[in-house]
């Protein structure tokens, strides 16, 4: 059966500021997808990662479906009313337009999708990241699918022989999508001369090059470049296959281990490791650490098996420690250098009109 996996997200309110959603605001969206979504989606799952909610739909209407977009849209807009009526901050954050209007892109929410012929068994993992932006998955991507030291199967496995496509996007350009296609192994070192630049080239997709099969799909939007100013960081999600032609769950997840460091954090303006954190996790140290949370799924027929918690597990106890040790090591030196991002990076306009006023107050002064 060919389905299409569609997940989308929005930040439409929270509670204390930008750390998690109410349980009523999160009980309005999912009621208005059972209600409203009965006719059009097979399945559905809703998850929280720090303060942004996310739709997982399953159904046959394809990707960009208008059907699929407005019924994500309409369902963030009751959770938006909610919001207003609980006081909650935030509210309706990342519904950028005043109505909707074919298709949630470009109006705010985050959006990853997959069209695909179901495999016999067809497992795939959701993630969702909270205070960073689509960047934040450059390496785990780049490691999982393009680098042996990571993915064994590269090696190991017949079905990985050919390697895979990458499809970059400058999300710098905002007059028409500027992509790049770049295959590996061969095109390697030109893929990781890109992703050196997390805040301009991201990965949006990636194909298996055994099969042409689509192994994932991330969101890519950069809402500073919708709304033309700080409405908070971009919180991106994505969808991946795994097994077989595809890499090992396990091998999609180890680079997680690393806890790199990423662009978010407090005020979406400092560098901050990116910490796996189980579903539903709030933030909390200086709006972060920034977070990502992974759930696994089998989809048969459209139907999703109860997820897996892919970071509910002891090993991730380590190594969220670690990060939490690297979160404070950066954090001692507050402003200076770089644990706070560059000066085209920060999100709050504030440090312009500052620059401006003290620029009178220099005076040249003779050698
Ligand atoms: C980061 C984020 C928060 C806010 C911070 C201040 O993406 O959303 O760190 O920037 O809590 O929020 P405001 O400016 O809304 O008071
Ligand atoms: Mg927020
Ligand atoms: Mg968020």
């Amino acid at each position: 059966m060919r389905i299409t996996l569609s997940v989308i997200k929005a930040d439409v309110g929270s509670i204390d500021g930008h750390l998690k959603p109410s349980a009523e605001l999160v009980k309005a969206v999912k009621e208005h997808i059972q209600q409203k979504g009965k006719e059009l989606i097979i399945d559905f799952y809703l998850t929280t990662t720090g303060d942004d909610v996310a739709l997982l739909l399953t159904h046959t209407q394809g990707k960009d479906s208008e059907k699929i977009h407005k019924l994500a849209w309409d369902a963030f807009l009751a959770g938006t009313k909610v919001a207003r009526k609980q006081g909650l901050y935030g509210a309706g954050q990342d519904l950028l337009a005043d109505s909707f209007s074919g298709n949630v892109k470009g109006l705010g929410p985050a959006v990853a999708e997959l069209e695909f012929e179901e495999r016999e068994n067809e497992p795939f993992l959701l993630f969702a990241a909270d205070k960073t932006d689509p960047g934040a998955y450059n390496l785990p991507l780049y490691l999982g699918f393009a680098d042996p030291m990571y993915n064994s199967g590269l090696i190991l496995s017949p079905k990985m022989s050919k390697g895979f496509k990458f499809t970059v996007i400058d999300v710098n350009c905002t007059t028409a999508d500027r992509v790049i296609e770049l295959n590996v192994p061969e095109d390697l070192y030109d893929l990781a001369s890109l992703l050196r630049d997390n805040e301009r080239y991201v990965i949006e997709s990636i194909s298996s090059r055994n099969t042409g099969e689509p192994a994932a799909a991330a969101s890519t939007c950069r809402l500073r470049n919708i709304a033309g100013k700080y409405v908070g960081k971009d919180d991106p999600v994505m969808l991946i296959r795994v097994q077989g032609e595809f890499p090992a769950a396990g091998e999609v997840l180890a680079p997680y281990s690393i806890g790199h460091y990423v662009a978010g954090f407090m005020r979406g303006s400092h560098t901050g490791p990116l910490m796996p954190v189980t579903s539903r996790s709030a933030t909390s140290f200086f709006d972060g650490p920034p977070l990502v949370s992974c759930l696994g799924f089998c989809v048969r027929e459209g139907r999703l098996t109860e997820p897996v918690d892919c970071f509910d597990h002891p090993f991730w106890d380590y190594v969220r420690e670690k990060v939490s040790r690297k979160s404070l090591e950066l954090r001692e030196q507050g402003f200076s250098g770089p644990a706070m991002l560059p000066y085209a990076e920060l999100e709050y306009g504030g440090i312009v009109e500052k620059m401006k006023m003290l620029e009178p107050r220099f005076r040249l002064r003779k050698k």
